[in-house]
């Protein structure tokens, strides 16, 4: 479902009630526009994800008013369906056909790194507002790629810490079996172990089935002290309410990166009660900042903000950096880049600056589901930055 024909321009007195579709023929590049391209998921698992994301980005550029630097904006969407072998196709369609000046995406780290392979051809700029690849800001980092929410290595890293803190020295880890998961995984395993912890087992269902049942009665019979585990999106809300619906809740508990209760609080209800996550960002963060970013957020989309949008948010707040470095004018890309790289984003989250590497050196919390809340209940890491293995920026 390809939604790339479609134009949405920013206009009239509020850019968000400006909002409107408008289709037209032909994509000859307007040189007072500012093209900025999506390549998300809107449908599938992270359906929710990618419309956050979107909401959030364009949330921080309509704080820019009605014709920022002169100039009208001009949306483009593809639906990447989280689907990696799409990835080259719909990257290739959303930076050359449509030609956009930036593309913001995605959130699954397969279909980041087929992006990723393709911007480094084209040389287009990319912000991603989600997707974790390790690579993305490691061994195939990038000029022109930045990343504003985490690498896969960043939330898990301080989790095993907290779970030996907390008393649990044996653990199961359980995810989807792709690139995000496998990453998480292998960081908490680092962080763990490295506590003093044992995984004693890994176990993967693949990406993205929500068949949970075989895996439940595994962990009840090996009886770890808890367990840990990636899941997000729809797949979160399954995992979490089995968990509980399978009695596991009260005799070993669960633990995650935050992305586990993220956004779908509301729909896990009961079942997420007391669960402890690692995050760089929970609903109930007392900042200036954050409470007025979600008052701002609540207003516009009659919904509550979470991860996702925040990361959105940041990557419009990124955008403007280069926007206001170059009057709007984003083919200046060597001054785009550079107010990029010096960016200190004054986020929901805490603010944050952009590592050499060009994902965020941010704080991580820990995060545990309280009357329906994500509460931060300490810092479990502060000014985490990602190893960026391999990369030689
Ligand atoms: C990823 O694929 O990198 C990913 C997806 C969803 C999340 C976090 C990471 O919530």
């Amino acid at each position: 479902m390809f939604n790339t024909n479609r134009r949405q321009f920013l206009a009239g007195t509020s850019a968000l009630a400006g909002l409107s579709f408008l289709s037209l023929a032909g994509c000859s590049k307007n040189n007072d526009a500012i093209r900025i391209g999506f390549m998300l998921p809107y449908t599938g698992t992270y359906a929710k994800l990618g419309m956050a994301i979107e909401n959030g980005f364009k949330l921080a550029l309509s704080e820019l008013g009605d014709s920022p630097f002169g100039k009208t904006i001009e949306f483009f969407t593809v639906d990447d369906e989280s689907n990696p072998a799409k990835a080259t196709d719909n990257a290739n369609k959303i930076m050359t056909r449509d030609n956009v000046d930036v593309v913001i995406g995605t959130v699954h780290s397969g279909v980041a790194m087929g992006m990723i392979k393709v911007a480094r051809e084209t040389g287009s700029l990319v912000i991603i507002p989600n997707a974790g690849a390790n690579a993305a800001t490691g061994a195939m980092c990038a000029s022109n790629v930045f990343r504003t929410s985490f690498s896969n290595w960043q939330p898990t890293h301080p989790l095993g810490r907290i779970m030996v803190e907390q008393g649990h020295r044996r653990s199961v880890f359980v995810t989807w079996k792709y690139g995000a998961g496998e990453e998480a995984l292998a960081s908490f395993r680092e962080g763990f172990e490295a506590a003093g912890g044992e995984v004693i087992k890994e176990l993967f269902v693949p990406f993205p089935n929500v068949e949970f049942q075989a895996i439940l009665t595994e962990i009840a019979s090996l009886k770890p002290d808890a367990v840990a585990c990636f899941f997000a999106g729809g797949g979160a809300v399954k995992f979490v309410k089995d968990y509980a619906a399978a009695g596991l809740k009260s005799s070993i508990p669960l633990y995650g990166s935050g992305f586990l209760t993220e956004g779908v609080l509301e729909a896990q209800g009961e079942s997420a009660e007391g669960i402890t996550t690692t995050l760089h960002y929970a609903d109930g963060l007392q900042n200036a900042k954050n409470l007025a970013f979600r008052k701002a957020y609540r207003a516009a989309y009659s919904e509550e903000a979470d991860v996702y949008a925040v990361q959105g948010y940041d990557a419009g707040l990124l955008l403007i950096k280069a926007l206001q470095e170059t009057s709007g004018d984003l083919s200046l890309k060597a001054e785009a880049i550079s107010a990029m790289e010096g960016a200190e984003i004054d986020s929901p989250r805490g603010s944050w600056i952009m590592s050499r590497a060009h994902n965020p050196i941010q704080n991580f919390y820990t995060v545990r589901v309280e009357n329906g809340i994500n509460n931060v209940v300490g810092t479990a890491w502060e000014g985490l930055e990602d190893p960026a293995s391999g990369c030689d920026l």
